[in-house]
């Protein structure tokens, strides 16, 4: 009985030279099992399958099982090479069409943020110039640590894709995010990056992002909790996938988005002058930032004082500022894709529906921001409203979102 009959696999198509090719990279994960479901499901898509491994790997599933699944070496060893063999971190890196590790350790995450390339799965990783995505796996505590967390914003800062964990029960007996997501999932995933790869290259891209700052004084300001994180994830998308970026962002503590170009800005009215310059020649624009409604009709250039400036402090006149989406929306040309953002309590698509109309955008990604949602998290549950109808998207990572809401875009484009 072969392997492949003891696992009870139906035979499959393998590809052939002329298919594309994922190098899927195992990693020490008690998930690594999975990886053969993930190869079976690339190989009856018509993909060819080669295997890297980390000798960690080994002790949760055997090179023989993919050997047998891809009737191909199984590479392993960064110096195990016969006399003659190709050098396999540089031709493994090269000849891939995508290099996709699944599961991916909470070390190999950090060992690919640092560069470090002390194996064969690392070295080829660094070598490698196809588009990397990337199937975290591991315990709630290994996922949420603050390294991990920050080794995944650098990596997804530098282009490389993440197919996010869900949450679950984990084989550790804890409960929370860090289950490697559902292997068909990452399947279509790979599928996707293959068929789609830079399906945006020449198209000018305008997303806004973060909270503003409105100043009182000095000192003080009124503000809103927002992250940025969905407005960089999406200029991260759009940036790996061939479009042209411009990121206006208010003030966050996130780093530059590789490949974007990147606009600082504090108040509303800075943002709006940094749209209007962009907005004119972008084809898609996007407008995640949690604008403020309102500013201080006048900022204090000095630290207001307890006592001697009660009354300035206790009555704040406000302003209306600029409506940054209502103005884009009122005057996109066509072709122009005008994408809203409705955080809200409360019925939320209700709301969303009447921001879309008010504004005149193209769609609104309706987020529920009760129950702790929205602001700071890692995932949403949304819904796309627009005129034809309602689209409600399952809970994902803010980075599956995002090219989600491009996708959306791009249909509006096309
Ligand atoms: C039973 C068991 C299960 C493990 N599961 C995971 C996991 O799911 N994710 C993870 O990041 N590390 C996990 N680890 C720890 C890794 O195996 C360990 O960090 C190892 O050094 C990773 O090696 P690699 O990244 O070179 O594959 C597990 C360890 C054991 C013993």
């Amino acid at each position: 009985m072969s392997q492949t009959d003891s696992l009870n696999l139906q035979p499959v198509n393998r590809g052939d030279a002329s298919s594309p090719l994922v190098l899927l990279g195992v990693t020490g994960c008690i998930a690594a099992y999975k990886s053969c479901e993930i190869l079976r499901g690339l190989q009856k898509a018509g993909v060819r399958v080669k295997v890297v491994m980390t000798k960690n790997a080994c002790e949760f599933v055997g090179p023989t099982t993919f050997r047998a699944l891809t009737h191909e070496p199984v590479a392993i060893d960064t110096f195990g090479d016969g006399p003659g063999d190709p050098i396999h971190h540089v031709s493994l890196a090269e000849e891939c069409d995508l290099f996709l590790i699944a599961p991916c350790t909470a070390n190999v995450l950090a060992k690919m943020a640092a560069g470090i390339a002390d194996d064969l799965l690392s070295t080829t990783a660094l070598a490698c110039t196809a588009p990397i995505a990337v199937a975290p796996a591991m315990n709630v505590h290994m996922y949420e640590a603050v390294a991990t967390q920050s080794n995944m914003r650098t990596l997804a800062a530098r282009g490389v894709h993440f197919i996010e964990p869900g949450e679950g029960y984990l084989a550790c007996g804890d409960v929370g995010r860090g289950r490697l997501a559902d292997p068909a999932d990452i399947v279509s995933y790979a599928l996707e990056m293959l068929k789609s790869e830079r399906d945006l290259a020449g198209k000018r891209i305008v997303v806004t992002a973060g909270p503003t700052v409105e100043p009182i004084d000095a000192v003080r300001f009124i503000s809103n909790p927002s992250t940025g994180k969905m407005g960089f994830a999406i200029a991260e998308a759009a940036a790996r996938r061939g479009a042209q970026v411009t990121l206006v962002t208010g003030p966050v503590s996130l780093d530059d988005v590789a490949g974007a170009q990147m606009v600082r800005v504090g108040t509303a009215c800075e943002m709006k002058a940094a749209v209007d310059e962009a907005f004119p020649s972008a084809d898609i624009a996007i407008f995640s930032a949690a604008v403020s409604d309102f500013r201080p009709r006048v900022a204090c250039d000095r630290k207001l004082k307890k006592g001697a400036d009660d009354e300035a402090l206790a009555h704040i006149d406000l302003v209306e500022n600029p409506d940054i989406l209502a103005s884009c929306g009122a005057s996109k040309r066509a072709g122009q894709v005008v994408v809203g953002f409705a955080a809200e309590t409360n019925d939320v698509t209700g709301n969303a529906r009447s921001k879309l109309v008010r504004k005149g955008a193209d769609f609104i990604v309706a987020n529920d921001v009760s129950c702790g949602r929205g602001f700071g998290a890692d995932s949403d549950e949304t819904s796309f409203v627009s005129a034809s109808g309602e689209e409600h998207l399952p809970e994902m990572g803010k980075r599956q979102l995002a090219d989600r809401i491009l996708d959306k875009a791009l249909e509006f484009l096309k």
